[in-house]
């Protein structure tokens, strides 16, 4: 069978930009554009093959496969040329010379027996791949990502939150306060490392109009001790979803799409009253055990994990901002990511993912 017009087309183009790429990181671009395990260009083909005609799948998913071999061996290759090749003048690094040479400027034979130099391109972590995938599903639903700092003060994290000074909520969170730049003489320290990612709500509304619809991923800083489950250090998403006629039925709607796309198209979820200072009414939000049917250790035989938490947006967070809460209703929620992996990839113990031990970090895809 001839090839098929696809994987000609992804072959030239793949030559044409490999051919243009000139350094490590660049190399590394081309195999994300075509190998990547979300966006890349083979992978769609391979991804396609189950959708061509039954009599020419066969064919196609042959061709498919050689072709993403020979891209393979293809990025091994320039990635060895460009390694050996001299080092461009403007790049060259202090005290050495560009090339091997006397000091007239002549050039050393080359020994081009001598083994290539290996090249490590490395894995994403752990917790990338999550929060990758979560910010794929939410920019799939016109969801924008915003990034926002980790050291905050006090109003944002907790104060336009609706959790003023004194009020229970904190205590949770009391947290890892630092001496400058905000600390007042008088009320509560100013500044601190961020205990969860919603002051990125209030940081958003208070700089854009609405409609809104963001999610904010990033890291969060607690006072807690380590154990299996809890580090000082960990990673949240935040959504938050702000219009006109928005309802609790469109925050479970949504909720339940993202949890069946990140976990299984199966996976059930159930909703249950909470308190947050900051929604109202509020929801913690379970799935169903990914480990187990009927209960094991991990659900402690509920049959349920929880996941996250949520809640229609309170009135006292829209007027923070200076949104009109008669007029405006809106959803929010987060969502811890290094739990989500630890669920996805059956991690035992949340440590791992920021000892940087490589027999862990190499298990996962690029
Ligand atoms: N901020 C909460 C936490 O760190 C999570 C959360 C709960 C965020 C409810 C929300 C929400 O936006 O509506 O535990």
């Amino acid at each position: 069978m001839p090839e098929a017009p696809a994987v000609g087309e992804v072959r030239a183009a793949f030559l044409a930009e490999l051919g243009q790429a000139a350094s490590p990181e660049q190399i590394q671009e081309v195999r994300n554009r075509y190998l990547g395990r979300k966006r890349g260009a083979v992978t769609a083909l391979l991804k396609s093959v189950a959708q061509a005609p039954p009599e020419a799948r066969r064919d196609l998913g042959q061709q498919a496969n050689a072709l993403k071999r020979e891209i393979e061996r293809a990025l091994v290759e320039r990635s060895g040329a460009v390694a050996a090749a001299p080092t461009p003048a403007g790049r060259q690094q202090p005290g050495r010379s560009a090339r091997p040479g006397d000091a007239a400027g002549r050039s050393e034979p080359v020994d081009v027996t001598l083994p290539g130099r290996d090249v490590r391109i490395g894995n994403r972590h752990p917790l990338t791949v999550v929060r990758e995938e979560i910010e794929a599903i939410f920019t799939g639903l016109g969801f924008e990502i915003v990034e926002g700092p980790e050291v905050e003060d006090d109003y944002h994290n907790f104060e336009a939150l609706n959790m003023p000074p004194e009020h229970p909520a904190r205590d949770m969170q009391d947290t890892l306060y630092l001496e400058s730049p905000l600390r007042t003489p008088a009320g509560p320290p100013g500044t601190l490392l961020r205990t969860h990612t919603s002051g990125m709500q209030i940081r958003y509304m208070e700089t854009h109009e609405p409609p809104v619809r963001i999610i904010a991923p990033g890291l969060v800083y607690r006072r807690d001790t380590p154990d299996l489950t809890h580090s000082p250090m960990f990673q949240q998403v935040e959504g938050l979803l702000v219009g006109e006629n928005v309802t609790m039925a469109d925050l479970k709607g949504t909720l339940e799409s993202f949890l069946r796309q990140l976990f299984e198209p199966d996976t059930r979820v159930m909703f249950r009253p909470s308190f947050f200072p900051y929604t109202e009414p509020s929801a913690e939000v379970f799935i169903s055990c990914v480990f187990c049917r009927d209960g094991c250790a991990v659900c402690k035989r509920t049959g349920w994990l929880e996941i996250l938490g949520s809640g229609m947006v309170h009135p006292a967070v829209l007027e923070a901002v200076g949104y009109d809460p008669e007029r405006l209703t809106g959803w929010a929620f987060g969502v811890g990511i290094d739990r989500i992996a630890i669920l996805k990839y059956r991690v035992e113990d949340i440590r791992a993912f920021y000892d940087n031990d490589l027999r862990l970090l190499e298990q996962f895809p690029l």
